[in-house]
């Protein structure tokens, strides 16, 4: 798939973040691609919501530029505004009105007046079908979540912003919300989501991007950097117990009888058995684990910058 020709979703390049004389990001660059969940990974503290406040315009950038379906957010900020949806990290919801009339405020904020069908297609995709008479301060934290959600998506936009958007909700509501964006997703819509959940990001997103200290450490397709930077693991249950078993170089630990071993791929297993002088018969079972993202994230974040 090539996406050279497109105009990007969001395009980032060289972007910096200053508060005072701490520097939060340090000149990142991206892009999505139309139509691609992309995530945004790293530790607390990493750079993440300085990102997602910088293309939303709550935060000014420092330096480098932000572009949205080729619109500058500096230049064209109402333009840009219109394009994206955000759910920000930290919980704000005006407590003294119903669901409903907050969905229909921020439908009016962007002009569209008559939305009660897209209003009650979000509530119901969202479970909150059934809450939408009660007032903000009557919902728990998982349904102000789910509202925010809601909030962020009344007038359509093209690329949805979702700053840690599972962060206290339960399992179900989880699975539902990112079965939701896969389904916005299939219609075209172009997502950005944090997560500290590695295995959702794993699961939903094309590609991603490491930051670390404000520095995009890696970018690129998930399953290539999971390939690329996380090991295969080789479990093997012997008949005896060897010394010279753990002697070996990709020898990880011996639990309940069985040598654990790290591979960088499966090329190796031949290699490794010979090493190890195991024939099949001295062999009771083994078993692979595939490596996974949040391996590839450890190390990741331990490379040198
Ligand atoms: N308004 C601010 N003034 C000063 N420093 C800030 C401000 N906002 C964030 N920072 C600092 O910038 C750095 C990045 O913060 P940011 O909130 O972007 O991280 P994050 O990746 O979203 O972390 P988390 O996973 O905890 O949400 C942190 O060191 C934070 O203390
Ligand atoms: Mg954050």
């Amino acid at each position: 798939m090539t996406h050279k020709s497109e105009l990007a979703a969001l395009e980032i390049e060289n972007l910096t973040k200053c508060y005072g004389t701490f520097e939060a990001v340090k000149k990142v660059s991206f892009n999505i691609f139309p139509g691609e969940v992309f995530a945004l990974l790293g530790p607390n503290g990493a750079g993440k919501t300085s990102i997602i406040s910088i293309i939303s315009t709550l935060e000014k950038l420092t330096s480098g530029s932000v572009k949205i379906f080729g619109v500058d957010i500096e230049k064209e900020t109402m333009q840009s505004k219109r394009l994206i949806g955000v759910v920000h990290q930290e919980i704000v919801n005006s407590g003294f009105f119903d669901v409903t009339e907050i969905l229909d405020f921020m439908s009016g904020y962007y002009g569209i007046y008559k939305n009660s069908e897209r209003i009650n297609y979000i509530l119901h995709k969202l479970g909150l079908y059934e809450h939408r008479q009660k007032k903000v301060k009557q919902l728990s934290g998982g349904m102000k979540r789910r509202l925010m959600v809601a909030k962020a998506l009344v007038h359509s936009p093209k690329l949805l912003l979702l700053d840690e958007p599972t962060a206290g909700v339960d399992i179900q509501l989880r699975e539902d919300l990112w079965n939701f964006v896969r389904e916005l997703q299939s219609e075209g819509m172009s997502v950005l989501l944090t997560t500290h959940y590695l295995q959702e990001a794993q699961e939903l997103c094309q590609r991603i991007g490491i930051l670390d200290k404000g520095q995009l450490k890696l970018v690129g397709q998930t399953k290539e950097i999971i390939k690329q930077f996380s090991l295969r693991k080789i479990l093997i249950k012997t008949k005896t117990e060897e010394s010279h078993y753990e002697a070996n170089a990709f020898f990880e630990k011996k639990d309940q009888g069985y040598y654990s071993y790290f591979l960088p791929d499966n090329n190796y297993l031949g290699k490794l058995l010979q090493e190890l002088s195991l024939k099949a018969e001295d062999i009771l079972d083994i078993q692979t684990q595939e490596g996974s993202l949040e391996m590839a994230f450890k190390k990741a974040i331990e490379m040198k910058s």
